[in-house]
């Protein structure tokens, strides 16, 4: 049989679902779904190359020459390539179909040890087989949203006009001055080179200094603000905290535009376009997925995106916000006074009892709060803000910066870090210094948010946690 199909061209599925391509010759190529066989003499098979949620279907008749010697093999997981006519279905559950001229067979799965053979295995499970579960519905949909959203965030900043800037990931520095990073290092373990006061001496390190991974490009994106005035970074954020929980994870990726010439209040706005665009943008360009999630996830997916895309997010500030936990009669695990930093179950209570929607707290206790957030008048609070989202809790945390030198100098020696040390940090106040703000947006608390998915874990390729690094 001859077909003008050249050898490199493939048609996603994706396409081959459209009522418009009626009639075109394809060469689809992806693994299969399912096999159902017809007493007339022909099978249906559902293949799936992941462009879209959808599969579609083939239809392979008995007089293909490798019908009996091979079709009538494939099962869930084998990998195929079919040359054929996409045409109308007349079947009720799609649209179109794709009836195949020619089907090769690029690798069979063994049904006796395939392990995605059956419905309903558990997100647990499914961790346990991380190279293979993209290929099940749920997680082919966690990627392309995923993805959408990623494409999203580079959008609202390039068509903003924010330069992209890449912060490094292995640094000297403790940006969130919270100690909570992992080391890099060469030196050898069991002969470590030692100062003589006995501890390790990191001259003989590799870099001829400590450095860990970073927890955040800040700083460094701080450097390039004051200079291109409105920057962003989107990379990996690594942090050595030992949170077992459905919300943490070692390695993140994280979003931090830096904005010179802006307040908290700029910060504040940008963050909440910022956050609604990426949701509408997942709503009108991951409709199909959102359907599953819908039915199969969160019941109120859908809903609570455009809800919120809807409405202005709250914004009270932290003396406020406790004010509402004191009054508000819960009784909390964790007991409510002003100064505490909140905890998970403060923040539901405020974004899904309370308000029952994004809630913006801002102006913190400088005492909970990291050393560059600008000082307020009344000596106590610090212009921070957290976007707070129902199920998720924080999603984003900023703040305007502190750009006065002396107010910075003071805060950092009251939290233990040497300004010698942070000198670069120092001169962007030294020289030209300008009010500017900025925040960092979780990446995977976004997904998850969007999905309603459970546990961070399943909205990252391959999760890294506490005694967790597969794959
Ligand atoms: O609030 P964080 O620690 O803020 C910063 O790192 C600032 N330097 C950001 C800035 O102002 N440029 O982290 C920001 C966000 C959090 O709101 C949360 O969404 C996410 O990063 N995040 C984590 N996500 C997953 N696992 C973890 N362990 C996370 N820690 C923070
Ligand atoms: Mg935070």
């Amino acid at each position: 049989m001859t077909t003008s199909v050249e050898s490199y061209v493939r048609t996603p599925v994706v396409e081959t679902l459209k009522k418009e391509n009626i009639g075109k010759t394809v060469r689809l190529c992806g693994w299969v779904r399912t096999r159902r066989d017809s007493k007339g003499g022909f099978s249906f098979i559902e293949v799936n190359d992941g462009s879209t949620f959808k599969s579609v279907q083939v239809l392979a008749e008995n007089k293909l020459s490798n019908y009996d010697s091979e079709i009538l093999k494939l099962g869930i997981g084998s990998s195929v390539e079919v040359i054929g006519t996409i045409v109308e279905s007349p079947g009720k559950e799609q649209t179109t179909e794709i009836k195949a001229e020619s089907l090769k067979v690029f690798g069979y799965a063994d049904p006796a040890t395939y392990p995605l053979q059956k419905k309903g295995t558990s997100m647990e499970f499914l961790r346990t087989i991380a190279h293979l579960r993209p290929r099940t519905n749920t997680f082919g949909a966690v990627a392309r949203v995923r993805n959408e959203i990623c494409r999203s965030i580079h959008d609202f900043f390039q068509s903003r006009g924010f330069v992209y800037v890449h912060t490094p990931i292995i640094t000297g520095s403790d940006c969130e001055g919270a100690g909570q990073m992992f080391k890099v290092t060469t030196l050898d373990f069991d002969k470590l080179p030692r100062k003589e006061d006995g501890s390790v001496n990191f001259e003989e390190d590799f870099f001829g200094k400590a450095t860990n991974l970073t927890v955040s490009g800040q700083l460094q994106g701080e450097m390039y603000a004051t200079a291109l005035t409105n920057v962003y970074t989107f990379g990996p954020t690594f942090r050595a905290e030992n949170s077992n929980t459905s919300r943490h994870l070692s390695e993140f990726w994280m979003i931090e535009p830096e904005m010179s010439f802006c307040d908290l209040e700029g910060n504040m706005q940008c963050a909440e376009d910022f956050l609604k665009t990426i949701f509408n943008n997942v709503l009108t360009n991951c409709s199909v997925d959102m359907q599953f999630f819908n039915e199969r996830i969160d019941k109120t997916a859908i809903e609570t995106l455009k809800h919120i895309c809807d409405s202005a997010f709250v914004r009270v500030s932290y003396t406020e916000a406790v004010d509402i936990l004191l009054k508000c009669g819960e009784k909390f695990e964790f007991p409510v006074s002003w100064g505490i930093d909140l905890q998970s179950e403060h923040e539901r209570y405020l974004t899904e009892k309370k308000f029952k929607k994004p809630v913006i707290v801002y102006d913190y206790p400088k005492d909970i709060k990291a050393f560059y957030m600008r000082l307020n008048d009344d000596g106590k609070t610090v212009r921070a803000m957290d976007v707070l989202v129902p199920k998720v809790g924080e999603i984003i945390g900023g703040s305007q910066r502190e750009e006065r030198l002396d107010v910075l100098e003071e805060r950092m020696k009251a939290c233990h870090l040497s300004p010698e040390e942070y000198w670069w940090y120092l001169d962007l106040r030294r020289y030209g210094t300008v009010p500017h703000a900025g925040f960092g947006l979780g990446l995977e608390r976004t997904v998850q948010f969007v999905t309603g998915m459970g546990n961070i874990r399943d909205v990252i390729p391959f999760p890294r946690a506490p005694k967790t690094a597969d794959f």
